[in-house]
């Protein structure tokens, strides 16, 4: 591996854009790496990345040698029109970029979308053995204020979570 390759490797030169239909290969790839099971279907992620109501957040690196994005990681935003709350349906980071704050850099641009469409507060839902999921939103200021039993295909309960965010 080049030093400019595993310089991307280790989460450089990474930005964060709205997804495309022509990302669906490789937000299929990154569905089936980052979760084991409750994995969304294809044509759920196609539903999302065409929704007026739903923002899907790629996070994209550029390997300069190959001169191609590489998709590293996903948030998926979900909205109501009769809603002040949005809801975070889906974050994801690629296994082999876990920890090196991508997760963290996804979660800030879902806040900001949400801001920018005048939401008041960000919600989501996490297995309750996610530690680094629950890590990540506690650490972010999310607050947990209830539990869902046998949400997630295997029976676990979901932690519910929320943060108020800042006006854009
Ligand atoms: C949950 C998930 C999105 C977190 O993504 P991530 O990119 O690893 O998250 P971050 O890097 O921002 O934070 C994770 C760790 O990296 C550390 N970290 C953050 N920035 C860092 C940096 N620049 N360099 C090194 N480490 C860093 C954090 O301290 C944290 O450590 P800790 O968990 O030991 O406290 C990822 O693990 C994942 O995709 N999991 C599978 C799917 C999933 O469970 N999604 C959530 C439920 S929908």
């Amino acid at each position: 591996m080049s030093r400019r390759t595993e310089r991307a490797a280790l989460g450089g030169a990474v930005t964060v854009r709205i997804a495309h239909v022509a990302d669906l290969d490789a937000l299929m790839a990154l569905e089936h790496a980052a979760f084991a099971i409750d994995r969304a279907e294809r044509r759920a992620i196609r539903h999302a990345i065409r929704s007026s109501s739903m923002s899907l957040l790629v996070a994209v690196a550029t390997d300069p040698d190959a001169e191609a994005e590489l998709l590293v990681g996903a948030a998926t935003l979900e909205r109501r029109r009769t809603s002040a709350v949005a809801r975070l349906s889906s974050i994801a980071v690629a296994p082999s970029r876990a920890g090196h704050g991508l997760g963290g850099l996804l979660l800030a641009a879902a806040e900001a979308e949400a801001r920018r469409h005048g939401l008041a507060r960000l919600r989501l839902e996490v297995r309750a053995d996610n530690g680094a999921g629950i890590r990540l939103y506690e650490r972010h200021g999310y607050r947990r204020y209830g539990t869902k039993p046998d949400y997630y295909e295997d029976g676990m309960e979901a932690w519910c979570y929320e943060k108020a965010l800042e006006p854009a």
